[in-house]
């Protein structure tokens, strides 16, 4: 009698064993309460083309930010024309899946047509005219999804590495005043949307300073701005938990949540420590592609370890936490493939070119399991 009943509660136990292993546990789950789990989106998931891929980021994440769909040259190409076609399934995609529903981003110095900052001789256009189109850009886009997109990154990358106003066509034609102004009119078109300032290399101290700086200036125009975004383009060896967890604390200290907004773990040489400037481009040379075949299995290791630690840091610092979200599904869609040099292999996220979980997934589950004991 004993026995059987043994033998039935070990057959049980061995069933529901097998289904955990069928179903290991998933990032959000894992983070539930403590920040969202976003993921950036591509054309192919947006669209569906990617099926596989969607249902990954269905079941893997409850955020979703758009790689591309929501940039300025996609959704407003000519003066006047407005494409809202991958935008809006988008927004579909993150509702249907009860998402947080990212916007990224409205004003940027990179994939902005030329247009935006010429008349129709080519010459630059006047403070007056830029302001307006920038206005209407904004009221349009984020007027759009008003209560869908609960996120906005208003302004990205307006800093140069030393902390000071990048040099940007916005900065140079309407001059310091355009920040306030993007996000007046991104609150003023949708009152509930979340406001973030977004960033890279924010663990670099001096372009730290420099963002506290304008956060402060925001705030000190009435600006409810809620959310300081640092990128965290970041590589194997930087940054340490100890630089990681400065910048959020200080980040944070300015009286904002912080978020990490695009977060990849770059594992080939040739990048300065947390620079993600599109513009940049290196010349091919096998020099800079070590794994075109995958990565060794120490790196591998050194990967895990790195994204444990990253997760270790935001999961202590959870009560400032508002989101951590990675810069692509698989291994496949990351742009660091053709940043900042074309046809390279930088398997740098948690899933790999077959969609299936790396080790750095693995540890990436496991930490937050390690919190709750
Ligand atoms: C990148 C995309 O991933 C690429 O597909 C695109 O070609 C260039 O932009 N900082 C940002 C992101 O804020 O929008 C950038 O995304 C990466 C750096």
């Amino acid at each position: 009698m004993l026995n059987r009943r043994f033998m039935i509660l070990s057959t049980l136990l061995a069933a529901s064993l097998a289904v955990a292993a069928q179903s290991p546990a998933t990032l959000k789950d894992a983070y539930k309460g403590a920040f969202h789990v976003g993921v950036a989106i591509n054309f192919a998931q947006i669209t569906g083309a990617d099926a596989v891929g969607d249902a990954l980021i269905a079941r893997q994440f409850d955020s979703i930010s758009p790689e591309n769909a929501l940039k300025w040259v996609i959704v407003h190409p000519r003066q006047g024309t407005y494409s809202f076609d991958l935008a809006d399934k988008y927004v579909a995609f993150g509702e249907k899946n009860h998402m947080f529903i990212v916007g990224h981003n409205l004003v940027w110095h990179n994939q902005v047509p030329a247009w935006v900052f010429q008349d129709e001789q080519g010459k630059q256009v006047t403070r007056e005219v830029l302001l307006q189109r920038m206005h209407e850009h904004i009221a349009t886009v984020v007027g759009r999804y008003k209560g869908r997109i609960q996120s906005w990154d208003v302004v990205n990358e307006a800093l140069a590495d030393d902390g000071t106003l990048r040099k940007s066509k916005w900065l140079e034609i309407i001059g310091e005043d355009y920040l306030v102004k993007a996000y007046q009119w991104a609150h003023e078109a949708d009152p509930q949307a979340e406001l973030n300032y977004n960033d890279y290399a924010l663990e670099v101290p001096a372009k730290r300073a420099g963002a506290i700086a304008l956060i402060k200036k925001l705030q000190a125009a009435g600006i409810p701005i809620a959310v300081v975004g640092n990128q965290a383009h970041v590589r194997l060896d930087w940054p340490s938990a100890e630089q990681e967890e400065r910048t959020v604390k200080e980040l944070a200290s300015a009286g904002v949540k912080v978020a990490i907004t695009e977060l990849d773990v770059d594992v080939l040489p040739g990048v300065a420590p947390g620079s993600a400037e599109v513009s940049l481009h290196m010349a091919q040379d096998p020099k800079l592609n070590p794994y075109p075949n995958g990565l060794p299995e120490a790196v591998q290791k050194d990967l895990a370890r790195e994204y444990a630690l990253l997760f270790g840091v935001y999961l202590k610092n959870r009560a400032v936490m508002s989101r951590v979200t990675v810069w692509g599904l698989t291994d496949a869609d990351s742009w660091r493939n053709n940043w900042p040099v074309e046809g390279r292999t930088d398997d740098c996220l948690l899933f790999d070119r077959n969609d299936q979980p790396k080790p750095a997934f693995f540890a990436v589950i496991e930490e937050a399991g390690k919190a709750q004991k």
